[in-house]
């Protein structure tokens, strides 16, 4: 089973060699599911709306996204307050906090775009309900939503997502195996354990980068690829453009204990940013 873990693809910043070599290359490695963690579009705009859908049909694969800050109108202020989601609902979905079972994975999506709370986002108290309510199977119990619960490396000062602790607290009592954020649109991945201290479950959280031109830290163009080995073992590598296609670069390996999932392999310090 291998997910694709897509954000940040802000159509209408986009370069058609880098979407070139991106969608052949998610075809290559045979991905079972496409999950995109929102910024799906540069402006909120009906056109480059379009174009991040007829990209992600491209993919040939199924596929759940949410919404990212940059998926609400910045500069039409009217329509930011009165129908924000309008053109993402058009033309990506109804359903802007999507429940997907595929295989021996469940994925919640959380919309933490928000009119006000434009940079940080927001998780409040109906989506922990959800997070505590929607998952219901026996398989990986993924959690989606665009704005950061952890900062990379190369972003130490970066906002986080308002209501993160109380959210996270009810990730851990909802046993999620993996959270999925973009937004920093750098590659990163972490144990919420080590950030947090008190949590009590070992959660992994990976953050994917940008297939924009909008790179951010010197980092290239990248998306994170998760291949679950049956029930109890995770891989993540970090698949970067290299200025002619996307290569892949281990990040890490872990196994599901009692507690969560635990780092069995890492290749170096310098692979968890990147
Ligand atoms: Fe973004
Ligand atoms: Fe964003």
């Amino acid at each position: 089973m291998q997910i694709a873990h897509l954000s940040d693809l802000h159509l209408g910043a986009d370069s058609p060699a880098v979407q070139a070599a991106f969608t052949a290359d998610v075809a290559a490695q045979r991905v079972d599911l496409a999950v995109v963690s929102g910024d799906l579009t540069m402006r909120a705009q009906r056109p480059q709306f379009a174009a991040a859908r007829a990209l992600l049909d491209s993919l040939g694969t199924p596929w759940i996204s949410v919404p990212g800050n940059h998926d609400l109108p910045l500069f039409r202020v009217f329509e930011r307050l009165v129908a924000p989601l309008a053109n993402y609902r058009r033309a990506i979905g109804r359903d802007t906090e999507p429940v997907r079972r595929h295989g021996d994975v469940e994925v919640l999506g959380l919309n933490t775009a928000r009119p006000y709370f434009w940079v940080e986002g927001r998780v409040d108290r109906r989506q922990r309900a959800r997070i505590r309510s929607a998952y219901t199977g026996p398989g990986l119990r993924v959690l989606v939503l665009h704005h950061p619960v952890f900062r990379s490396p190369e972003r130490p000062a970066a906002h986080l997502v308002r209501g993160l602790r109380p959210a996270l607290r009810a990730a851990a009592d909802a046993q999620v195996d993996v959270i999925l954020c973009g937004h920093h649109h750098v590659a990163a991945h972490t144990d919420l354990a080590e950030t947090y201290p008190g949590l009590g479950r070992h959660i992994l959280a990976v953050m994917a980068g940008t297939t924009s031109t909008r790179v951010r830290a010197g980092r290239p163009q990248s998306y994170q690829l998760l291949t679950l080995t049956g029930r109890d073992r995770l891989r993540l590598q970090t698949r970067q453009f290299d200025g002619e296609r996307f290569a892949g670069h281990p990040a890490g390996e872990w196994t599901r204990g009692p507690s969560g999932w635990l780092t069995s392999r890492s290749p170096d310090d310098s692979a968890r940013s990147r």
